[in-house]
């Protein structure tokens, strides 16, 4: 029993069924959905955290109709064939103490998935357009409600079935049941439109349907949004009266609130919220439902640590605290916690970049710090060494890190050198970035890892391949990580200075400053952002379709709204070209036109990174085996030198 998080791990009930702790995991798309079902690698991710201490799993948002051909893995109950599936998880859950729902849900006018490649047909309680897919819906009839409404209860019937203990409709978030619930978004004259009564028919009649179709004990319960931040969309004296009348009528057993809009780019990015967002905003929003409403509330959003979730419980903002990103970054955030080991969580940093990075461009779930998420089926990745090894690393960036500390988990001998006098690369000039010190998490998580493990760090060291060679180790892996480059072109009377340096604050920038962002991603976005807010008149220039264009879309557009207040002036489509004393010269991508920027003091070049492999060409054929990880083999980002950390070290 934890003594650190008493509130935390006390029992609490729903519907007169126990959870045996205050944690559960929300529901969350992993991509892992095979043909709509539950498969193999599904089933992993799930048990790799219900087997570790979780009180309720609510699995990922289920469509109730039928989706064939979609390409989007998605779970549906429109038929039996959803059962099994179901039932390994309900099993699993039952198995370990834990409460299993389901999130049924309906997209409503955000629909974004097609079958085929042509735009898919959606639907609304009105023919309002939203603003992230640039759909305009078709307007539901009457007739078209009440089968939806049926095919919810048959969708309940076949959780039911499955021995799920419940059902959770995503009615916030801006997607169906949210639209009919919000005055600005149904503007019918209808019985399904108008007053509170007429808004929150088609819910109420889908929660009584489910309870027709399944049991008095089957558990019923609605995410809705305390606001979805959102043009159109509900806010919290919305919420808060429908939530009451809910309850009133007896249809839900709890209330989970979230806070996010998908009809909106705004509203979007708080439906995973980076790291510019503050942790626990959602709680003012659960504290208010929990004001008039005598269910249980549940809520989650940006909860990473559970000193942060007891404090949540302790002051009764919530009565259970739902974690999504902290058990895709730490499966074992729940035990650790449990065990009072909050140290050796490693907590989620909100970058976004392969977990709902991942999920929006359709792959399966991951994660930048713990890339063994989501590959919970390709046991080479977990397996113990049989033949313990000597192995030096060379570059104590992330790469190099997580190869150390994966090779050590495996019971190799590692000996990890780093030339500078810290651990982290380019992760430490990434932390400086405006609003991303929490970036730099992934570094100190990293480096109590290597701790654990054992593993020996050498740094101030340059190590030379006859330094390797003369210890002769069993594997030498080579993560030497790369250096910015200079960009092409005239530039020799120009006052031009990398990005990384006016991130160190080694050099000092004019007036007015042009950027050059070839990168299209943090960098050029932060970079703007840091002189803006100091006062410095800046033009963001970008080589791609707009800036941040490589970068997580919630990240992007909430970084796009900083830079609008701070008066960035944005420029795409232009690559750099030279620049003279006062004068910076791009040429538009497309045409090939001249674009010049006058009165310029400072250039500040993004323009990449050259990747640093000497150390891997001298070593090359000389060594027992040799390996090479992350920027040193081709510079990209942490995410892709983490996970090539991990596969060497599970080579070894
Ligand atoms: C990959 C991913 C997929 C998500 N899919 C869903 C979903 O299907 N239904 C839903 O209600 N919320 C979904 N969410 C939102 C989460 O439930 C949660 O509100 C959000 O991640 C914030 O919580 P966290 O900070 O603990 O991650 C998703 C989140 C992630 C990261
Ligand atoms: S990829 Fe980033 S945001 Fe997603 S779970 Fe991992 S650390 Fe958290």
């Amino acid at each position: 029993m934890s003594k650190m998080f008493p509130n935390l791990f006390s029992p609490t009930e729903i519907r007169g069924k126990r959870l045996k702790n205050r944690l559960f995991l929300a529901a969350h798309g992993t991509g892992l959905a095979e043909d709509g079902k539950v498969g193999g690698a599904g089933y992993e991710y799930y048990k790799a955290r219900v087997t570790r201490g979780i009180g309720l799993l609510i699995t990922e948002a289920t469509q109730v109709v039928p989706t064939p051909g979609q390409k989007y893995a998605q779970l549906n109950v429109s038929s039996d064939t959803c059962i099994p599936g179901l039932k390994s998880i309900a099993d699993l859950c039952h198995e370990n103490d834990c409460l299993y729902f389901v999130q049924l849900f309906h997209p409503g006018r955000g629909n974004g998935h097609s079958m085929d490649g042509s735009r898919p047909m959606s639907i609304a309680p009105s023919e309002l357009p939203e603003e992230r897919y640039h759909n305009m819906p078709r307007t539901m009839t009457v007739p078209m409600i009440r089968d939806l409404v049926t095919e919810f209860g048959k969708g309940a019937a076949r959780a039911h079935r499955a021995g799920v203990d419940g059902v959770e409709i995503l009615a916030g978030m801006g997607y169906l049941f949210a639209e009919f619930l919000s005055p600005r978004a149904n503007i019918r004259t209808d019985a399904y439109g108008g007053s509170l009564e007429g808004r929150t028919r088609f819910l109420r009649e889908t929660l009584a349907a489910m309870r027709a179709s399944t049991s008095e004990d089957f558990i019923l319960g609605v995410r809705i949004s305390g606001e979805e931040s959102s043009v159109d969309g509900i806010e919290l004296e919305d919420t808060l009266e429908i939530c009451r009348l809910l309850e009133h009528e007896g249809l839900v057993d709890f209330v989970n609130v979230c806070v996010a809009g998908a009809q909106s780019l705004n509203g979007s990015s708080l439906i995973v919220p980076p790291m510019s967002v503050e942790t626990g905003y959602t709680l003012p929003y659960a504290q208010a439902v929990k004001e008039v409403v005598s269910v249980p509330v549940l809520t989650c959003g940006r909860i990473n640590q559970p000193q942060d979730a007891e404090r949540a419980i302790t002051s009764g903002q919530t009565d259970v605290v739902g974690v999504v990103r902290a058990l895709i970054a730490d499966p074992e955030f729940v035990e650790k916690s449990r065990e009072d080991r909050p140290d050796d969580i490693r907590a989620c940093i909100a970058c976004n970049q392969a977990c709902i990075g991942h999920r929006l461009t359709g792959y399966g779930i991951s994660c930048i710090q713990y890339p063994e998420t989501g590959r919970e089926t390709q046991r080479e990745l977990f397996r113990s060494a049989t033949v313990k090894k000597a192995v030096t690393i060379v570059g104590g960036g992330p790469a190099g890190m997580k190869a150390a500390v994966v090779a050590a988990r495996r019971g190799h001998r590692i000996t990890l050198f780093e030339k500078s006098g810290r651990l982290g690369g380019q992760a430490l000039l990434a932390q400086a970035l405006p609003g991303r010190a929490e970036f730099g998490g992934l570094i100190s998580n990293l480096e109590h890892e290597l701790e654990r493990h054992g593993v020996a760090v050498k740094k101030n060291t340059q190590v030379t391949a006859e330094m390797v060679l003369a210890t002769n180790p069993d594997a030498v892996v080579v993560a030497t990580g790369a250096v910015p480059r200079m960009p092409s072109g005239e530039f020799e009377e120009a006052n031009c200075v990398s990005a990384w340096d006016v991130i160190n604050g080694r050099v000092k920038v004019g007036a007015r400053v042009v950027i050059a962002d070839w990168r299209c991603d943090w960098i050029g976005l932060g970079v703007a952002e840091k002189l803006a807010s100091e006062g410095s008149v800046v033009t963001l220039c970008v080589n791609g379709e707009m800036a941040g264009q490589t970068i997580q879309r919630y990240v992007r557009y909430r970084w796009i709204g900083r830079l609008h207040d701070l008066g960035v002036d944005v420029v795409p489509y232009v690559r750099l070209f030279g620049a003279d004393s006062d004068t910076v010269y791009m040429q538009h991508i497309m045409t090939g036109e001249p674009v010049m920027f006058e009165g310029v003091d400072t250039l500040v070049y993004a323009t990449g990174h050259t990747a640093v492999a000497d150390l891997f060409t001298d070593l090359d054929g000389k060594v027992n085996a040799l390996y090479a990880a992350g920027d040193c083999m081709s510079p990209r980002t942490a995410e892709e030198a983490i996970l090539e950390g991990l596969k060497v070290a599970s080579e070894i």
